[in-house]
Protein backbone atom coordinates (compact mmCIF):
# COMPACT_ATOMS: atom_id res chain seq x y z
CA UNK A 1 0.00 0.00 0.00
CA UNK A 2 1.06 3.07 -1.17
CA UNK A 3 4.40 1.97 -2.54
CA UNK A 4 2.83 1.23 -5.61
CA UNK A 5 4.67 2.62 -9.06
CA UNK A 6 2.94 6.05 -9.60
CA UNK A 7 2.10 6.62 -6.16
CA UNK A 8 2.51 10.15 -5.36
CA UNK A 9 4.69 10.12 -1.62
CA UNK A 10 2.72 13.24 -0.18
CA UNK A 11 -0.23 14.74 -1.85
CA UNK A 12 -3.54 13.19 -0.72
CA UNK A 13 -4.78 9.97 -2.91
CA UNK A 14 -7.53 7.66 -1.92
CA UNK A 15 -5.98 4.00 -1.24
CA UNK A 16 -7.83 2.46 -4.01
CA UNK A 17 -10.98 3.39 -6.81
CA UNK A 18 -12.12 6.49 -8.36
CA UNK A 19 -11.56 10.79 -7.04
CA UNK A 20 -12.02 14.00 -8.40
CA UNK A 21 -12.97 17.57 -7.14
CA UNK A 22 -12.22 18.51 -3.50
CA UNK A 23 -15.37 19.13 -1.45
CA UNK A 24 -16.29 20.53 1.90
CA UNK A 25 -13.45 21.90 2.93
CA UNK A 26 -13.69 22.68 6.73
CA UNK A 27 -11.51 23.13 9.47
CA UNK A 28 -12.79 22.26 13.45
CA UNK A 29 -11.28 21.64 16.25
CA UNK A 30 -7.70 20.90 15.21
CA UNK A 31 -9.06 18.98 12.26
CA UNK A 32 -8.77 20.22 8.56
CA UNK A 33 -11.29 18.14 6.72
CA UNK A 34 -11.27 17.34 3.42
CA UNK A 35 -14.22 15.63 1.33
CA UNK A 36 -13.93 14.42 -2.51
CA UNK A 37 -15.77 13.06 -4.92
CA UNK A 38 -15.89 9.48 -4.55
CA UNK A 39 -16.69 6.49 -6.51
CA UNK A 40 -15.82 3.26 -4.54
CA UNK A 41 -16.89 1.21 -6.86
CA UNK A 42 -14.42 1.72 -10.13
CA UNK A 43 -11.52 3.58 -11.02
CA UNK A 44 -13.31 6.00 -13.17
CA UNK A 45 -16.25 8.06 -13.04
CA UNK A 46 -19.70 6.81 -12.06
CA UNK A 47 -22.03 7.47 -9.04
CA UNK A 48 -20.77 9.85 -6.95
CA UNK A 49 -19.84 10.13 -3.07
CA UNK A 50 -18.28 12.01 -0.87
CA UNK A 51 -15.11 10.54 0.52
CA UNK A 52 -13.63 11.80 3.71
CA UNK A 53 -10.47 12.49 4.96
CA UNK A 54 -8.84 14.61 8.21
CA UNK A 55 -5.57 16.49 9.07
CA UNK A 56 -4.30 18.12 11.69
CA UNK A 57 -1.24 19.55 9.41
CA UNK A 58 -2.86 19.71 6.08
CA UNK A 59 0.22 17.46 5.30
CA UNK A 60 -0.33 14.26 6.69
CA UNK A 61 -4.23 12.60 6.36
CA UNK A 62 -6.10 9.99 7.85
CA UNK A 63 -9.12 8.25 5.60
CA UNK A 64 -12.10 7.99 7.20
CA UNK A 65 -15.39 6.23 5.74
CA UNK A 66 -17.69 7.47 3.23
CA UNK A 67 -19.48 10.53 4.42
CA UNK A 68 -22.47 11.13 1.89
CA UNK A 69 -23.64 8.41 -0.41
CA UNK A 70 -26.40 8.57 -3.48
CA UNK A 71 -29.78 8.68 -2.49
CA UNK A 72 -33.51 8.80 -4.13
CA UNK A 73 -32.69 12.84 -5.43
CA UNK A 74 -29.44 11.47 -6.86
CA UNK A 75 -25.59 11.81 -6.85
CA UNK A 76 -23.50 13.72 -4.13
CA UNK A 77 -21.71 16.14 -6.63
CA UNK A 78 -19.25 19.02 -5.18
CA UNK A 79 -19.95 21.42 -2.31
CA UNK A 80 -18.80 22.51 0.71
CA UNK A 81 -19.12 22.92 4.01
CA UNK A 82 -19.29 25.01 7.20
CA UNK A 83 -19.58 24.88 10.68
CA UNK A 84 -22.40 26.70 11.56
CA UNK A 85 -20.99 27.47 15.21
CA UNK A 86 -24.32 29.91 16.37
CA UNK A 87 -27.09 26.93 14.68
CA UNK A 88 -28.58 29.27 12.60
CA UNK A 89 -30.29 25.93 10.65
CA UNK A 90 -31.07 24.55 14.66
CA UNK A 91 -29.96 21.41 13.05
CA UNK A 92 -26.92 21.86 16.22
CA UNK A 93 -26.69 22.93 19.54
CA UNK A 94 -24.55 25.29 21.53
CA UNK A 95 -22.42 22.68 22.95
CA UNK A 96 -22.40 20.61 19.95
CA UNK A 97 -22.76 22.92 16.28
CA UNK A 98 -23.73 21.32 13.45
CA UNK A 99 -20.71 21.00 10.62
CA UNK A 100 -23.08 21.46 7.67
CA UNK A 101 -22.16 20.03 4.15
CA UNK A 102 -24.03 22.16 0.89
CA UNK A 103 -23.72 20.15 -2.05
CA UNK A 104 -25.58 18.96 -5.65
CA UNK A 105 -28.21 16.38 -5.82
CA UNK A 106 -27.32 15.09 -9.62
CA UNK A 107 -30.24 12.97 -10.59
CA UNK A 108 -29.05 10.69 -12.98
CA UNK A 109 -32.27 9.37 -14.10
CA UNK A 110 -33.90 11.82 -14.83
CA UNK A 111 -31.25 13.57 -16.81
CA UNK A 112 -31.61 10.23 -19.29
CA UNK A 113 -35.29 10.71 -19.47
CA UNK A 114 -34.73 14.37 -20.99
CA UNK A 115 -35.47 16.40 -17.38
CA UNK A 116 -33.76 20.04 -17.21
CA UNK A 117 -33.41 20.28 -13.69
CA UNK A 118 -31.77 17.58 -12.28
CA UNK A 119 -29.63 19.33 -10.60
CA UNK A 120 -30.73 20.89 -7.30
CA UNK A 121 -28.80 21.79 -4.27
CA UNK A 122 -29.05 19.96 -0.57
CA UNK A 123 -27.52 19.67 2.67
CA UNK A 124 -26.42 17.16 5.33
CA UNK A 125 -25.18 17.70 8.99
CA UNK A 126 -23.33 16.16 11.43
CA UNK A 127 -22.99 16.42 15.27
CA UNK A 128 -20.02 14.77 15.79
CA UNK A 129 -17.29 16.66 14.12
CA UNK A 130 -17.85 15.36 10.71
CA UNK A 131 -18.17 11.10 11.75
CA UNK A 132 -21.89 10.48 11.26
CA UNK A 133 -24.24 12.15 8.62
CA UNK A 134 -27.70 12.86 8.52
CA UNK A 135 -29.41 14.01 5.39
CA UNK A 136 -31.64 17.37 5.93
CA UNK A 137 -35.45 15.86 5.57
CA UNK A 138 -36.56 18.67 3.63
CA UNK A 139 -33.79 18.67 0.47
CA UNK A 140 -33.36 20.26 -1.46
CA UNK A 141 -32.98 23.32 0.05
CA UNK A 142 -32.51 25.03 -3.56
CA UNK A 143 -34.73 23.82 -6.39
CA UNK A 144 -34.12 24.33 -9.57
CA UNK A 145 -36.98 26.65 -10.46
CA UNK A 146 -35.44 28.05 -13.89
CA UNK A 147 -34.72 24.40 -15.50
CA UNK A 148 -31.05 25.14 -15.63
CA UNK A 149 -29.16 22.00 -17.14
CA UNK A 150 -26.11 22.57 -15.23
CA UNK A 151 -26.82 23.77 -11.76
CA UNK A 152 -23.77 22.73 -9.10
CA UNK A 153 -21.37 23.26 -7.10
CA UNK A 154 -22.74 24.96 -3.89
CA UNK A 155 -19.76 27.15 -1.69
CA UNK A 156 -21.31 28.68 0.94
CA UNK A 157 -19.36 31.52 3.13
CA UNK A 158 -20.49 33.85 5.76
CA UNK A 159 -20.98 37.35 4.74
CA UNK A 160 -19.49 38.90 8.10
CA UNK A 161 -20.70 42.45 6.97
CA UNK A 162 -24.27 41.13 6.70
CA UNK A 163 -24.24 38.22 9.23
CA UNK A 164 -26.11 36.00 6.20
CA UNK A 165 -25.00 33.30 4.53
CA UNK A 166 -23.62 33.52 1.04
CA UNK A 167 -23.81 30.68 -1.98
CA UNK A 168 -22.33 30.78 -5.21
CA UNK A 169 -23.07 28.43 -7.83
CA UNK A 170 -22.38 27.58 -11.39
CA UNK A 171 -25.18 28.03 -13.48
CA UNK A 172 -24.49 27.22 -16.93
CA UNK A 173 -22.31 29.66 -18.22
CA UNK A 174 -22.99 32.67 -15.07
CA UNK A 175 -22.35 32.71 -11.21
CA UNK A 176 -25.23 32.92 -9.18
CA UNK A 177 -25.33 34.51 -5.64
CA UNK A 178 -27.73 33.47 -3.32
CA UNK A 179 -28.94 34.38 0.75
CA UNK A 180 -30.05 32.68 3.65
CA UNK A 181 -30.37 33.55 7.18
CA UNK A 182 -30.47 29.92 8.71
CA UNK A 183 -29.03 27.74 5.13
CA UNK A 184 -31.70 26.11 5.04
CA UNK A 185 -34.07 29.13 3.14
CA UNK A 186 -32.37 30.62 0.08
CA UNK A 187 -33.27 33.48 -1.54
CA UNK A 188 -31.31 34.63 -5.18
CA UNK A 189 -29.86 37.84 -4.99
CA UNK A 190 -27.79 38.16 -8.71
CA UNK A 191 -25.71 36.67 -11.04
CA UNK A 192 -22.80 37.49 -12.73
CA UNK A 193 -20.16 36.60 -15.79
CA UNK A 194 -22.09 37.13 -19.17
CA UNK A 195 -19.52 38.81 -20.28
CA UNK A 196 -16.07 37.15 -18.68
CA UNK A 197 -15.23 34.39 -18.34
CA UNK A 198 -13.97 31.33 -21.12
CA UNK A 199 -17.32 30.71 -23.00
CA UNK A 200 -16.15 27.31 -24.41
CA UNK A 201 -16.79 25.34 -21.40
CA UNK A 202 -19.51 24.22 -18.69
CA UNK A 203 -18.54 26.24 -15.71
CA UNK A 204 -18.01 24.60 -12.22
CA UNK A 205 -16.48 24.62 -8.89
CA UNK A 206 -17.45 28.77 -8.02
CA UNK A 207 -15.59 29.99 -4.76
CA UNK A 208 -16.03 33.61 -3.25
CA UNK A 209 -13.59 35.48 -0.61
CA UNK A 210 -12.12 38.48 0.39
CA UNK A 211 -8.52 39.28 0.98
CA UNK A 212 -6.54 42.30 1.85
CA UNK A 213 -4.00 43.41 -0.37
CA UNK A 214 -0.31 42.71 1.03
CA UNK A 215 1.06 45.30 2.42
CA UNK A 216 -1.97 47.88 2.61
CA UNK A 217 -5.52 47.96 4.39
CA UNK A 218 -6.82 47.37 0.97
CA UNK A 219 -10.01 44.44 0.78
CA UNK A 220 -10.70 42.92 -2.94
CA UNK A 221 -12.87 39.71 -3.64
CA UNK A 222 -11.73 36.98 -5.43
CA UNK A 223 -14.20 34.62 -7.24
CA UNK A 224 -12.85 31.39 -8.78
CA UNK A 225 -14.23 29.43 -11.40
CA UNK A 226 -13.36 26.08 -13.22
CA UNK A 227 -14.18 25.53 -16.48
CA UNK A 228 -13.91 22.50 -18.74
CA UNK A 229 -12.73 22.76 -21.51
CA UNK A 230 -11.72 25.89 -22.18
CA UNK A 231 -8.22 25.41 -19.75
CA UNK A 232 -4.72 27.39 -20.82
CA UNK A 233 -2.87 24.12 -22.23
CA UNK A 234 -6.47 22.34 -22.97
CA UNK A 235 -9.12 20.47 -21.28
CA UNK A 236 -9.70 21.61 -17.63
CA UNK A 237 -8.93 25.07 -15.90
CA UNK A 238 -9.40 27.32 -13.06
CA UNK A 239 -9.59 31.15 -13.83
CA UNK A 240 -10.11 33.96 -11.22
CA UNK A 241 -11.28 37.41 -10.91
CA UNK A 242 -10.40 40.24 -8.75
CA UNK A 243 -12.93 42.57 -7.26
CA UNK A 244 -15.36 43.88 -4.84
CA UNK A 245 -18.55 42.20 -3.31
CA UNK A 246 -20.95 44.34 -1.88
CA UNK A 247 -23.57 41.28 -0.25
CA UNK A 248 -25.49 41.19 -3.52
CA UNK A 249 -23.53 41.66 -6.41
CA UNK A 250 -19.86 41.11 -7.59
CA UNK A 251 -18.58 44.02 -9.55
CA UNK A 252 -15.08 42.90 -11.63
CA UNK A 253 -11.98 45.47 -11.06
CA UNK A 254 -11.72 47.95 -14.08
CA UNK A 255 -8.04 46.84 -14.62
CA UNK A 256 -8.92 42.88 -14.46
CA UNK A 257 -11.61 43.72 -16.76
CA UNK A 258 -9.66 44.99 -19.19
CA UNK A 259 -6.61 42.43 -19.17
CA UNK A 260 -9.79 39.57 -19.85
CA UNK A 261 -10.68 41.58 -22.43
CA UNK A 262 -7.70 41.99 -23.85
CA UNK A 263 -7.61 38.32 -24.09
CA UNK A 264 -5.30 37.70 -21.25
CA UNK A 265 -7.28 35.35 -19.01
CA UNK A 266 -5.80 35.07 -15.51
CA UNK A 267 -5.21 31.57 -14.24
CA UNK A 268 -5.44 30.16 -10.65
CA UNK A 269 -2.83 27.94 -12.17
CA UNK A 270 -1.34 27.94 -15.89
CA UNK A 271 -0.35 23.79 -15.25
CA UNK A 272 -2.68 21.33 -16.86
CA UNK A 273 -3.33 19.26 -13.69
CA UNK A 274 -5.24 21.27 -11.26
CA UNK A 275 -9.30 21.80 -10.93
CA UNK A 276 -12.57 22.44 -9.38
CA UNK A 277 -10.08 23.69 -6.19
CA UNK A 278 -11.74 26.10 -3.53
CA UNK A 279 -10.68 26.99 -0.57
CA UNK A 280 -11.08 26.18 3.35
CA UNK A 281 -13.91 27.40 5.24
CA UNK A 282 -13.44 28.01 8.85
CA UNK A 283 -9.96 29.07 9.27
CA UNK A 284 -9.56 30.59 12.63
CA UNK A 285 -8.87 33.81 13.03
CA UNK A 286 -5.79 34.16 14.66
CA UNK A 287 -4.28 31.63 11.66
CA UNK A 288 -6.09 33.72 9.21
CA UNK A 289 -4.47 32.16 5.76
CA UNK A 290 -6.46 31.71 2.71
CA UNK A 291 -5.93 27.99 2.36
CA UNK A 292 -6.87 26.24 -0.91
CA UNK A 293 -6.49 22.61 -2.63
CA UNK A 294 -7.33 21.22 -6.11
CA UNK A 295 -7.75 18.11 -8.01
CA UNK A 296 -4.26 17.17 -9.72
CA UNK A 297 -5.45 16.28 -12.97
CA UNK A 298 -7.63 16.55 -15.91
CA UNK A 299 -10.75 15.48 -17.44
CA UNK A 300 -8.99 15.26 -21.08
CA UNK A 301 -7.50 11.90 -19.27
CA UNK A 302 -7.92 11.98 -15.76
CA UNK A 303 -9.71 8.58 -16.49
CA UNK A 304 -7.15 7.13 -18.71
CA UNK A 305 -4.11 7.39 -16.53
CA UNK A 306 -1.79 4.54 -15.87
CA UNK A 307 -2.71 3.65 -12.11
CA UNK A 308 -4.12 0.54 -11.44
CA UNK A 309 -5.80 0.62 -7.69
CA UNK A 310 -6.35 4.28 -7.36
CA UNK A 311 -6.83 7.23 -9.78
CA UNK A 312 -5.72 10.51 -9.41
CA UNK A 313 -4.59 12.98 -6.41
CA UNK A 314 -4.60 16.50 -4.83
CA UNK A 315 -2.81 19.60 -5.12
CA UNK A 316 -0.63 20.44 -2.39
CA UNK A 317 -2.63 22.29 0.22
CA UNK A 318 -1.53 25.92 -1.09
CA UNK A 319 -2.14 29.36 0.59
CA UNK A 320 -3.59 32.54 -1.33
CA UNK A 321 -2.77 35.82 -0.87
CA UNK A 322 -3.80 39.18 -2.79
CA UNK A 323 -0.60 41.61 -4.36
CA UNK A 324 -1.04 45.18 -6.30
CA UNK A 325 1.71 46.30 -8.34
CA UNK A 326 1.25 48.55 -11.31
CA UNK A 327 -2.86 48.61 -10.83
CA UNK A 328 -2.68 45.02 -11.38
CA UNK A 329 -4.09 42.34 -8.76
CA UNK A 330 -2.62 39.08 -9.00
CA UNK A 331 -2.99 36.11 -6.26
CA UNK A 332 0.17 34.87 -5.20
CA UNK A 333 0.24 31.22 -4.44
CA UNK A 334 2.56 29.41 -1.90
CA UNK A 335 2.65 25.76 -0.62
CA UNK A 336 1.68 26.16 3.08
CA UNK A 337 4.46 26.32 5.44
CA UNK A 338 3.43 22.69 6.84
CA UNK A 339 5.50 21.41 4.06
CA UNK A 340 8.46 22.07 6.47
CA UNK A 341 7.09 19.13 8.43
CA UNK A 342 8.53 16.41 5.62
CA UNK A 343 11.20 18.22 4.92
CA UNK A 344 14.75 17.22 5.66
CA UNK A 345 17.71 19.76 6.28
CA UNK A 346 19.32 21.10 3.11
CA UNK A 347 21.35 18.01 0.64
CA UNK A 348 22.70 20.37 -2.43
CA UNK A 349 23.39 23.69 -2.36
CA UNK A 350 25.53 25.18 -5.20
CA UNK A 351 26.26 28.52 -6.83
CA UNK A 352 27.82 29.29 -10.39
CA UNK A 353 28.77 32.93 -11.30
CA UNK A 354 27.95 31.78 -14.67
CA UNK A 355 26.85 29.34 -16.78
CA UNK A 356 27.08 29.33 -21.02
CA UNK A 357 26.96 25.75 -22.09
CA UNK A 358 24.50 22.92 -20.40
CA UNK A 359 25.47 21.10 -17.32
CA UNK A 360 24.50 18.25 -14.94
CA UNK A 361 23.49 20.05 -11.72
CA UNK A 362 23.37 16.37 -9.14
CA UNK A 363 22.90 13.26 -10.54
CA UNK A 364 22.27 11.52 -6.95
CA UNK A 365 19.04 12.53 -5.67
CA UNK A 366 17.90 9.29 -4.34
CA UNK A 367 14.60 10.55 -2.64
CA UNK A 368 11.16 10.47 -4.33
CA UNK A 369 9.92 13.40 -3.48
CA UNK A 370 12.04 17.11 -3.34
CA UNK A 371 12.14 20.39 -2.75
CA UNK A 372 14.11 22.59 -5.08
CA UNK A 373 14.55 26.59 -5.39
CA UNK A 374 15.98 27.61 -8.39
CA UNK A 375 17.15 31.21 -9.00
CA UNK A 376 19.05 33.17 -11.93
CA UNK A 377 19.19 36.94 -13.13
CA UNK A 378 16.43 37.41 -15.08
CA UNK A 379 17.91 38.23 -18.79
CA UNK A 380 16.62 39.08 -21.87
CA UNK A 381 16.26 36.19 -24.57
CA UNK A 382 17.35 33.68 -22.24
CA UNK A 383 16.31 30.35 -22.72
CA UNK A 384 17.24 27.21 -20.49
CA UNK A 385 15.54 24.23 -18.84
CA UNK A 386 16.05 21.93 -15.68
CA UNK A 387 15.90 18.28 -17.36
CA UNK A 388 14.74 16.07 -14.74
CA UNK A 389 15.80 12.63 -15.65
CA UNK A 390 16.22 8.74 -15.18
CA UNK A 391 18.64 5.86 -16.05
CA UNK A 392 15.99 4.31 -18.44
CA UNK A 393 15.77 7.87 -20.77
CA UNK A 394 12.53 9.31 -19.10
CA UNK A 395 12.33 13.08 -18.77
CA UNK A 396 10.77 15.92 -17.45
CA UNK A 397 11.77 19.72 -18.59
CA UNK A 398 10.73 22.54 -16.60
CA UNK A 399 12.12 25.95 -18.35
CA UNK A 400 11.80 29.35 -19.69
CA UNK A 401 12.11 30.37 -23.13
CA UNK A 402 13.04 34.01 -23.38
CA UNK A 403 11.95 34.46 -26.78
CA UNK A 404 8.29 34.07 -26.41
CA UNK A 405 8.60 35.26 -22.60
CA UNK A 406 7.07 31.95 -21.30
CA UNK A 407 7.88 29.19 -18.69
CA UNK A 408 7.15 25.87 -20.36
CA UNK A 409 6.69 21.91 -19.34
CA UNK A 410 7.98 19.14 -21.82
CA UNK A 411 6.33 16.16 -20.65
CA UNK A 412 6.60 14.25 -23.36
CA UNK A 413 8.65 12.40 -22.59
CA UNK A 414 8.10 12.10 -19.33
CA UNK A 415 7.25 8.10 -18.86
CA UNK A 416 4.13 6.61 -19.90
CA UNK A 417 2.68 8.83 -22.14
CA UNK A 418 0.67 6.71 -24.45
CA UNK A 419 -2.74 6.49 -22.90
CA UNK A 420 -3.95 9.98 -24.17
CA UNK A 421 -2.51 11.99 -27.19
CA UNK A 422 -2.80 14.89 -25.47
CA UNK A 423 -0.77 14.34 -22.58
CA UNK A 424 2.61 14.97 -24.94
CA UNK A 425 1.08 18.48 -25.67
CA UNK A 426 4.22 21.17 -24.60
CA UNK A 427 3.04 23.41 -21.99
CA UNK A 428 3.42 27.20 -21.47
CA UNK A 429 2.87 29.71 -19.39
CA UNK A 430 3.10 33.42 -20.00
CA UNK A 431 5.52 35.05 -17.24
CA UNK A 432 3.53 36.55 -14.30
CA UNK A 433 4.97 39.52 -12.02
CA UNK A 434 8.32 40.41 -13.12
CA UNK A 435 11.46 40.87 -10.81
CA UNK A 436 14.87 41.44 -11.59
CA UNK A 437 15.35 37.36 -10.40
CA UNK A 438 14.15 34.09 -12.13
CA UNK A 439 13.60 32.46 -8.85
CA UNK A 440 11.25 28.62 -9.10
CA UNK A 441 9.87 27.02 -5.93
CA UNK A 442 9.66 23.32 -7.20
CA UNK A 443 8.34 20.48 -5.56
CA UNK A 444 8.11 17.11 -7.16
CA UNK A 445 6.67 13.60 -5.70
CA UNK A 446 7.00 10.16 -7.50
CA UNK A 447 4.14 11.73 -10.16
CA UNK A 448 3.59 14.83 -9.95
CA UNK A 449 5.16 18.26 -10.20
CA UNK A 450 4.52 21.32 -9.12
CA UNK A 451 5.99 24.57 -10.06
CA UNK A 452 5.50 28.52 -8.41
CA UNK A 453 7.35 31.64 -10.34
CA UNK A 454 7.24 35.17 -10.26
CA UNK A 455 6.52 36.00 -6.47
CA UNK A 456 4.05 32.64 -6.51
CA UNK A 457 2.09 34.82 -9.55
CA UNK A 458 2.00 32.17 -11.54
CA UNK A 459 1.61 28.57 -10.82
CA UNK A 460 1.97 25.38 -13.24
CA UNK A 461 1.01 21.99 -12.04
CA UNK A 462 1.39 18.97 -13.65
CA UNK A 463 1.26 15.09 -13.42
CA UNK A 464 3.82 12.60 -15.14
CA UNK A 465 4.45 8.65 -14.95
CA UNK A 466 7.89 7.86 -15.17
CA UNK A 467 8.83 4.38 -14.56
CA UNK A 468 11.98 5.13 -12.60
CA UNK A 469 12.01 8.13 -10.20
CA UNK A 470 14.42 11.02 -11.94
CA UNK A 471 17.90 11.08 -9.93
CA UNK A 472 19.09 13.35 -12.30
CA UNK A 473 19.06 17.54 -12.67
CA UNK A 474 20.89 18.82 -15.66
CA UNK A 475 20.43 22.60 -16.76
CA UNK A 476 20.01 22.83 -20.29
CA UNK A 477 21.41 26.13 -22.25
CA UNK A 478 18.78 26.75 -25.18
CA UNK A 479 20.16 30.94 -25.69
CA UNK A 480 22.14 33.22 -23.70
CA UNK A 481 24.14 32.77 -20.38
CA UNK A 482 22.55 32.04 -17.14
CA UNK A 483 24.50 34.38 -14.27
CA UNK A 484 24.15 34.38 -10.34
CA UNK A 485 22.60 30.69 -10.76
CA UNK A 486 21.79 29.19 -7.52
CA UNK A 487 20.27 25.94 -6.81
CA UNK A 488 19.17 24.31 -3.12
CA UNK A 489 17.70 21.05 -2.82
CA UNK A 490 15.41 20.01 -0.12
CA UNK A 491 14.38 16.00 0.51
CA UNK A 492 10.66 15.30 1.02
CA UNK A 493 9.84 12.34 3.43
CA UNK A 494 6.72 10.12 2.70
CA UNK A 495 3.39 11.02 4.59
CA UNK A 496 1.99 7.38 4.38
CA UNK A 497 2.88 4.43 6.90
CA UNK A 498 4.24 6.39 9.30
C1 LIG B 1 -16.03 19.16 -11.69
C2 LIG B 1 -17.38 18.43 -11.67
C3 LIG B 1 -18.40 19.23 -10.88
C4 LIG B 1 -19.35 18.16 -10.43
C5 LIG B 1 -18.43 17.00 -10.18
C6 LIG B 1 -19.03 15.66 -10.48
O1 LIG B 1 -14.95 18.34 -11.95
O2 LIG B 1 -17.81 18.18 -12.99
O3 LIG B 1 -19.00 20.27 -11.59
O4 LIG B 1 -20.07 18.53 -9.30
O5 LIG B 1 -17.29 17.19 -10.98
O6 LIG B 1 -18.20 14.63 -10.06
Amino acid sequence: MYTELYRNQFHFAPVEKWMNDPNGMVYYEGEYHLFYQYHPESTVWGPMHWGHAVSKDLIHWEHLPVALAPDQLGYIFSGSAVMDMENTSGLGSAEAPAMVCIFTHHDATAKEAGAEDYEVQSIAYSVDKGRSWVKYDGNPVLANADKIKDFRDPKVIWDEARSRWVMVLAAKDRIRFYASTNLLDWTYLSEWGQKYGDRVGVWECPDLFPLTVEGSEEQKWILILSLNPGGPNGGSGTQYFVGDFDGERFIIDDQFAKDIAEGKGVWLDFGPDNYAGVTWSGIPQQDGRCIYIGWMSNWLYGQEVPTDAWRSAMTLPRTLSLIHSDGIYRLRTEFVSELNTISAARLEAKTFKSIKESKVLLNDITNKGYRIYFETNRKEDLTFGLKFSNEIGEYLVVGFDGAIDNYFIDRSKSGAVDFNESFTEMLFAPIGYTSEKIALDIVMDSASLEVLADEGSLAMSTIFFAQQQYNKMELVVGAGELSETSIKLYPLASIWNK
